[in-house]
């Protein structure tokens, strides 16, 4: 038969255990937020040359938010200033870069879904490089990076130009 002090003994343990647990339960929710949940569907993609590239980003949640729950900052590395950024229910793009004024879209319909794609239009050389797209809502915050590769050179200046007249580019 257990005496009493074996008694209070296994009660101790069995409340550390219950007590231990229920303080991972919270840490693990304060760390999870939407961290995790911001995603790509292609973070190395390729750009050709002047066409237009899309650089996916979304929050993998599918609930949809009110305007102002959401927030979305695109980078690029080593590079001063933004490359977009939408704020309190509207673009801000007063420290946008001037390498993209005029060249970017962020479909505004598909942000309160969590899709903060960005479309860069007019794909140049110096858009090469690293992307980050930061996005947070009252769940949290979560970043992912995209690795943007640009392909299709234009030819070199001799077979451009013969005889002093412009050939015809290649397709
Ligand atoms: C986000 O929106 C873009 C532009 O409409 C679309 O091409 C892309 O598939 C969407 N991504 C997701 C994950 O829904």
């Amino acid at each position: 038969m257990a005496s009493l002090g074996q008694i209070i003994f296994y009660t101790m343990i069995i409340l550390i255990v219950i007590f231990a647990a229920f303080i991972i339960l919270i840490l693990a929710l304060a760390f999870s937020g939407v961290g995790g949940r911001v995603q790509s569907t292609n973070t190395s993609p390729i750009g050709n040359l002047s066409d237009d590239v899309l650089l996916s980003c979304y929050l993998n949640t599918n609930h949809q938010r009110a305007v102002n729950d959401i927030s979305v900052t695109w980078k690029k590395a080593n590079l001063a200033g933004l490359v977009y950024k939408y704020e309190n229910g509207a673009p801000d793009l007063t420290d946008q870069n001037s390498q993209f004024k005029g060249r970017t879209l962020l479909f505004l319909d598909k942000l309160m879904t969590g899709n903060a794609s960005l479309l860069l239009k007019g794909v140049r050389n110096s858009d090469r490089g690293e992307y980050t797209c930061s996005i947070s809502c009252s769940e949290g915050a979560g970043k992912v990076n995209i690795y943007l590769r640009t392909a299709g050179a234009s030819p070199p200046a001799t077979e451009r130009c013969e005889n002093g007249k412009i050939s015809q580019m290649h397709a």
